[in-house]
């Protein structure tokens, strides 16, 4: 790309923005020969698929599709716009993950948020070494460098078709014209506005927000002509780049200038596990989801004597899921953070010898006592997933966050969007439980530009290098149980994808000691409550178990499912 040094930023000492119009240039020569080579370009499906999480990114999707658009151009297009019409997660101040599918080959694009430079381990702790409540959580001191514009840029320069600026544009258009709020938006804002209230601007830019009603964000739709103009840069080093550090500068660990320009996305590899003749593609360290996924089917096929004729979502079910959940907890609290900071036992946590020993463990009977093993927990609100597919047989599974919902509640004076509190996903004081519980070890502690661990597990099965399954949901510690049980349910109990996806879930997560936690959405009551007690269980109410979105292709022919316990909606584009 080439960078112009004639367009000095405002404010800014030495930041250079790309000559948008020589890089978008050059860029459409590439792509042109990628098209012309054939480049992803043969017809395997019958459509293209969408499961997203609100009706705005399906239709945005949709049209990506019908243009040609592969499905890296539409998830581009779906984030931008989800940054918008879904502000409790969907970001460009957050950060995430994103695995991709195309042309046969896994990869796998890590844009986690990293601390900032001047970041301590005990950031989080007061004069008396304690944890300095709700501090990692709300208000600025809680904000991470923003991965999600680098990684959304990388994806398109290694594998966009479509212009930047178009895939912009829904986004751009929803911003400034607005777009109708959704009930749901409106409920999740009401519970946080209390904790922004007097740390945040948050109330501000989101107070005047009704359902029903069409919402405007103008600074947030001059932010995104700005990407869109001059690209990645802008973000990283020019006027936005600007207003983000001048927000922040007057913290005692601001997120600075070169923190912003020092940012970097990685393409990892993908963990690759066989399972039931699939090849199961998913979510490396720092996130510990694809990790506990694996572990929890392995486990499941060591035990399939033990699950034979056990009914979908009996009490035994239920048990036998929370003696597996219980050791992958224990494992993620113990062995999992930032590999780039550390080398991390992957190999031996999925070994089949060291998976076949945990799963023999278990009692088949009642809670097994593991009070030697230390404990890992976490709970947030919010993140969200979508899943695509083009016709090509290319596909997206991308989780993207900013931590719980609306995420540090601070919003970017002028630029108008929202910064995530990614910095609570790291173990605060090392043992102590943080405010969601999170416990953890040195391994998880707050390092300069460490990754924090994360749950999220963006997943693709594939068979015979084709796509077979796209799935991924929000759910913090819940996301890699709910993608496993809707898993079984497809593979074990037959259920048809809107059934599994629409079937209760339950989590359980070795702390709090015995405790099955159940959704409002479909409790856990009656017979099935009695007999959990009975054998010990505690059962506590807690949220939702997620939001999946999935694809499955069906031979030549996708179907998809959104999670009724959410605003998503799916999509079919012949
Ligand atoms: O990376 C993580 O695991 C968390 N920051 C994700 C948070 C999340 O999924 C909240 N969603 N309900």
């Amino acid at each position: 790309m080439k960078i112009s040094t004639k367009k000095p930023v405002q404010g800014a000492s030495t930041p250079e923005i790309p000559e948008h119009d020589a890089a978008e240039e050059s860029w459409h020569l590439i792509q042109r020969a990628k098209r012309e080579t054939g480049y992803g370009a043969k017809l395997k499906l019958k459509a293209g698929a969408v499961a997203a999480p609100d009706r705005y990114s399906a239709d945005v999707a949709e049209a990506v599709l019908e243009e040609d658009g592969n499905a890296v151009d539409a998830a581009i297009a779906v984030a931008f716009v989800l940054a918008v019409t879904y502000p409790e997660a969907g970001n460009i101040g957050g950060g995430g993950f994103m695995n991709i599918h195309f042309d046969g080959q896994p990869y796998f694009l890590d844009y986690r948020e990293c601390a900032p430079a001047q970041a301590t381990r005990d950031m989080y702790l007061d004069d008396a070494g304690e944890v300095v409540p709700g501090k990692s959580v709300v208000g600025r001191h809680s904000v991470a460098i923003p991965g999600t514009v680098r990684g959304l840029w990388d994806a398109h320069q290694r594998f966009g078709t479509m212009s930047w600026q178009r895939l912009l544009d829904p986004a751009i258009r929803y911003a400034k014209q607005g777009f109708v709020v959704h009930r749901q938006l409106i409920e999740r804002r009401d519970v946080m506005l209390a904790d922004f209230e007097c740390k945040t601007n948050f109330t501000r830019f989101f107070g005047a927000m009704a359902q029903g009603k069409v919402f405007r964000q103008p600074d947030l739709g001059n932010t995104l002509t700005r990407i869109a103009k001059y690209g990645v840069s802008e973000f990283y080093l020019g006027a936005t780049a600007e207003m983000l550090v001048r927000q922040l500068s007057t913290y005692d660990v601001p997120i600075t200038r070169d923190d912003l320009r020092n940012y970097c996305t990685v393409w990892r590899k993908p963990l690759i596990e066989t399972w039931n003749g699939y090849q199961v593609v998913t979510a490396p360290p720092p996130s510990s989801g694809g990790i506990g996924l694996i572990q929890l089917l392995k486990m499941k096929e060591v035990l399939k004597g033990a699950f034979a004729g056990v009914a979908h979502n009996s009490a035994q079910y239920v048990h036998l899921f929370s003696e597996l959940a219980k050791r992958v907890f224990a494992d993620r609290a113990e062995y999992l953070g930032d590999p780039d900071f550390q080398t991390l036992p992957v190999d031996r946590l999925l070994h089949p010898a060291y998976l076949r020993s945990r799963a023999m463990e278990i009692d088949l009977a009642a809670p097994s006592k593991i009070g030697a093993v230390k404990p890992g927990l976490q709970e947030s609100d919010e993140t969200t997933h979508f899943s695509i597919i083009d016709k090509a047989g290319n596909a997206v599974s991308n989780t993207y966050t900013l931590n719980s919902k609306f995420g540090s509640g601070v919003v970017v004076e002028g630029a108008g969007f929202l910064l995530n509190n990614d910095m609570d996903d790291f173990s605060c004081k090392p043992g102590v439980a943080n405010r969601f519980g999170l416990v953890g070890t040195d391994i998880n502690a707050i390092a300069p530009g460490k990754r924090m661990l994360s749950s999220m597990t963006p997943t693709i099965l594939t068979k015979d290098g084709q796509v077979s399954l796209v799935i991924g949901t929000p759910g913090g510690s819940r996301i890699f149980g709910s993608i496993f049980q809707v898993i079984n349910n497809v593979h074990d109990f037959g259920m048809s994808l809107t059934q599994a996806v629409a079937e209760m879930r339950v989590h359980h997560q070795l702390l709090p000691v015995d405790t099955v936690y159940w959704e409002p959405y479909a409790p856990i009551e009656g017979v099935l409550a009695e007999e959990l007690i009975g054998r010990g269980y505690n059962l506590q109410p807690r949220f939702t178990n997620g939001d999946i979105q999935v694809i499955r292709v069906n031979d030549d022919m996708p179907e998809a499912a959104a999670d009724p316990r959410a605003r998503g909606t799916v999509r079919l584009v012949n």
